[in-house]
């Protein structure tokens, strides 16, 4: 294991490489202006879609699950996507968090043309880069709150300590550190979704996608998921919504509205 420097105009980030994790390094190599999440106070494009779509094919017939769409996401903001049960929110999603890959058209993450990558790059993009947060909150049950959070940091290859100290930071954050021995079976709904959110922030990832949120919890746990998501917006993430639930749009700076597959900007 070495520490390697990655340095970057007005500032360092410290990277730690393991032996078996070289591809890290090649990623830098190809992409040396790539770096992890920090705070800051101008806005830069996170995420982008050019002329992104999805078409399925079924047989003979075709679904256009989402047209051609071009979107800016950036840092800062909480971008809000409403529409209809199968209008292709999630494919939207999707296709922002690279979980799939369009038809046509491309995905841009942080100046990085996905379609460059190879399977290793794009996974190792997703792990630093993006986290995600999902209607089904999907917490592992048999692991207690803070392992739940610590699950991706192992992922990474981080020391237990380094691990236990971070989750219990993003903890903190969500205000869920007083449960953090808790199995998810013994917190509410809005308490698991927060240790969910807890669990996609702990990476710090300067993108945090989320899937109908809020769907399986009653208002005031709604609201204390929204204010969370808005003041990780506010440090200069970028979250991304998908709702069908129209009393969210308070909470955003940016409303999209999807249709039958086709983006259009609301506000
Ligand atoms: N893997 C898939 N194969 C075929 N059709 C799909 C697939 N995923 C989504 N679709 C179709 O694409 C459309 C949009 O789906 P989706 O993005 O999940 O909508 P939403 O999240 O808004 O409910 C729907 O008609 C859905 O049936
Ligand atoms: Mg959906």
């Amino acid at each position: 294991m070495f520490l390697g420097l990655v340095n970057h105009s007005s500032y360092i980030i410290l990277v730690e490489f393991k032996k078996n994790n070289l591809p890290w390094l090649n990623f830098f190599q190809k992409f040396p202006f790539f770096t992890a999440h920090h705070a800051t106070t101008h806005t830069m494009i996170v995420a982008q879609l050019r002329g992104a779509n999805k078409i399925y094919k079924a047989g003979d017939s075709t679904i256009t699950a989402l047209d051609k769409t071009d979107l800016d996401v950036r840092t800062g903001e909480v971008l809000l996507i409403i529409g209809p049960s199968g209008s292709g929110k999630t494919t939207l999603l999707s296709l922002l968090g690279c979980v799939i890959y369009p038809t046509e058209g491309e995905v841009v993450i942080k100046d990085v043309k996905t379609s460059e990558l190879n399977d290793k790059e794009m996974a190792w993009l997703r792990l630093n880069t993006i986290g995600f947060v999902f209607q089904s909150i999907n917490l592992i049950s048999p692991l207690r709150a803070q392992e739940n959070v610590a699950f991706p940091l192992k992922l990474m290859g981080k020391s237990h300590r380094e691990s236990t100290r971070l989750a219990q930071d993003a903890l903190r954050m969500v205000e869920m550190y007083d449960k953090r021995r808790s199995f998810p079976r013994q917190l509410s709904g809005g308490q698991q979704q927060r240790v969910a959110i807890a669990r996609a922030l702990v990476t710090n990832p300067s993108l945090l996608l989320c899937d109908e949120p809020t769907a399986s919890l009653d208002v005031k746990s709604m609201a204390k998921v929204m204010d969370e998501l808005r003041m990780l917006a506010n440090e200069g993430r970028a979250v991304v919504i998908v709702t069908h639930d129209h009393r969210l749009e308070q909470y955003a700076d940016r409303v999209i509205n999807v249709e039958n597959g086709q983006v259009e900007k609301v506000r």
